[in-house]
Order: C-alpha cells, then structure tokens, then sequence
C-alpha cells in the first residue's frame, strides 16, 4: 500500500447518504486501483447533527473535519427543520464548517457534456463548448455579516402597528476581496485567461471597493485579460453567450445565484460539482441540495458527488490520473446513453434511465 488519506465524509440529509453512498463506491475502487488507502471519518452535520445532538454542527464534526485531509460532504437541509423559525437552522452547520476551515474560495467549474447537450433548454449552438469556472467568495458578504430579526417593533407593521423588522448586512473587508480575487486569476492563468469581476458597483458601496481592489490586482496579471459586469447583466449574459466567460469572480450572494444559473448550460443541477479552498482542509460537496422531494427514493444523481470526488482527488490528493479516469467514467457512462431521471427526456429508453444505485455501479464498472 502507498499513501494514505483520511477523508472526513459527512453525508447530511436528504439525498445525501445515497449520492455519498456511491461516492464512497467511486473512493474505494480508486483506492484500489491506484494503490491507495482512504480513511474514511463520517460525522454528522445539518439535520441529521440537530436530531442527534441538537447543534447543526457538532464540535466533534469541525474536529474530525480541521484533522481530515479532506472533507467530502453531501447536503443538508429539510422541511422537517424549517417549521419553527427560531429553532437552530440547518444551514449554519454549512456556514459553520465553511467558517470554521475558512473555506473562503468557492470552485464551481460548469462545463457541457454533448451527449447532454439537449438536456438544455438553450439552444445546443449557443451552449456547445460552454466551460465556466464560478470562484464564488464563501466567507464573507451578506451571510456573515451582521443581522438580526426582531419581533414586535414600534410602528413595523403595516399602519403603524409593532411588527417584524430583520436585516442583513453586506460586509467585505479589503483583504478579503484581494485574496479571493487573486485566486481567480491564477486559476485563469491555467484556463483560457479571462476574468469576469461580477458586482453592483452602481448601487453598492461594497461592490465599488471590489472594483477598485480587483483592478488593482487586474493590473498584476496583465496576461489575463480583465472584464468588469454588473451582476443584473451578469445574468442576462450567461443565458445570451456564456461562451463569453472562463473565469467569473463574485461575492457570496452573487456567485451564489449565478451558479445554479450556470447549471443550466450542462443540463441539469445533478451534474455540477464544487471545491471550497482556503487555508486549512478544503472541502467538496455537490452544487445542489439536499432534495427532500426525491430523497429515498433511489432515483437522484450521484453525479456531482462523484465529481466532488474528482476535484478532492486532483487538488487535495494530487491524484491527477485517478481524477481523470472518473471524469472519464462518467463521460463514457453519458456517451452511452445512461442517465439519472433528472437527464432523461422523452427520448430516452427507459431501461437506460438508471436509479442511484446503478448510476453509481456503472460508473464504478468503467473505473
Ligand atoms: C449553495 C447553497 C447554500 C448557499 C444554501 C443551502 C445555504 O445554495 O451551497 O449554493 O447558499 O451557500
Ligand atoms: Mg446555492
């Protein structure tokens, strides 16, 4: 046996525990063929930690995590934690842990299969070739910023009546938008060399000193070509040419809502994996949620939480070849016509529409 990895697994709510079940089938027939030992740590965070423990994320989670070479996780959230408004919410177990390993850099690279390129609904000349890498701020901005709901104000409720009055608040220090902003544009010196800043810098204070630190940094790179786009046309543009775009460089809130935007170009939320970086353990975990509508049903796509098991191999186990051969697992699964219900069409044979579990044997199979 060569090295050794002890990945912090933690598979939420949901789907979760399915998609990471077939994760963790990809991890170990890696682990086999490359000659590899993966520890695997499972700890409990979201709904499933709030059940156990009453704390959306444990401590022992955030130490397993901060000890792991990597955390894997699925997704977290459910009806069932929504009710009452004033209970401990599922998502502060996500930004706790994103917090808590300072994860301030958020990948979320989108890019076409042809073999899904119908599963668009934009025309497939206008999304061929499409290949986006999102770096999403993951720290800062209006998640973390000061807030507060408040109940039974004077004169907030309608005629003037006491009522509710919540804020949140958009903060960025300097430093903060230097280092994401930096990391994009090395990033871009190993794609197609373009950045994409996104901001609302005609209405926000805070998106005006993006601009100014991010052309500051522009200017240190000036083999990357440099765009600047109000996030409203940022939008727009990402249905009309996304061809347009290598790298796109946002906020918290913005690269939030332009990444489930993006999806839209592969076909489906089910495909698109992310990493999130900083200083200490980074961590992978599927773009999408934790889909309480189909959760246990055997039918969701493991996908992109194969694909967060590509990105963890390639940028915290440098296991570049190991990281290809899923990507091209899953390529050759797709090119053979298998799909997950959330690819399928119309067209589609429905003994090659594939439940979960399958999904994930067939992509092991090519490995
Ligand atoms: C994401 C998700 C989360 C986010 C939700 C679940 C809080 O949408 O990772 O994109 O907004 O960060
Ligand atoms: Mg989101």
């Amino acid at each position: 046996m060569g090295e050794r990895f002890n990945i912090c697994v933690l598979p939420g709510d949901g789907i979760g525990p399915e998609v990471m079940a077939e994760a963790k089938k990809v991890l170990a027939r890696i682990g086999e063929r490359f000659g590899v030992a993966f520890g695997c740590t499972e700890a409990l965070i979201g709904g499933a930690a709030i059940d156990a423990t009453g704390q959306a994320l444990p401590a022992e989670t955030l130490e397993a995590a901060r000890a792991a070479d990597a955390v894997l996780l699925a997704a977290v959230g459910g009806p069932k934690w929504e009710a009452d408004p004033r209970a401990p919410r599922v998502e502060e177990g996500l930004f706790g842990i994103r917090k808590g390993l300072g994860l301030f850099a958020n990948l979320r690279p989108v890019s076409t299969y042809d073999p899904l390129i119908d599963a668009s609904p934009l025309k497939p000349e206008l999304v061929r070739g499409a290949d986006v890498m999102i770096v999403r701020e993951l720290t800062g901005g209006l998640y973390f910023g000061k807030r507060d709901r408040l109940y039974d104000v004077p004169g907030a409720g309608p005629d003037g009546t006491p009522g509710q009055y919540a804020y949140d608040t958009m903060e960025y220090s300097e430093y903060e938008v230097e280092r994401i902003v930096r990391m994009a544009f090395e990033i871009a010196r190993g794609r197609r060399k373009r950045v994409h800043s996104i901001d609302k810098a005609n209405a926000l204070g805070v998106s005006r000193m993006w601009r100014e630190v991010t052309r500051g940094i522009a200017a240190e790179y000036p083999d990357v070509e440099y765009r600047e786009l109000l996030v409203d046309n940022a939008a727009m543009q990402l249905m009309l040419d996304p061809l347009q775009f290598d790298v796109i460089v946002s906020e918290n809130t913005f690269g939030d809502i332009l990444s489930d935007e993006a999806a839209v170009l592969c076909g489906s939320l089910g495909m698109l994996a992310s990493a999130s970086m900083g200083a200490g353990t980074a961590l992978y975990e599927p773009v999408h949620g934790s889909a309480p509508d189909i959760a246990g049903r055997g039918i969701a796509n493991p996908i992109a939480q194969i694909l967060s098991v590509e990105m963890m191999l390639r940028y915290s186990c440098k296991m570049q070849e190991a990281a290809d051969a899923i990507a091209q697992a899953v390529a050759r699964v797709l090119d053979e016509g298998y799909r997950t219900a959330d690819l399928a069409d119309a067209a589609t044979p429905a003994d090659m529409i594939l439940g979960t579990a399958a999904m994930g044997d067939k992509i092991t199979e090519y490995l």
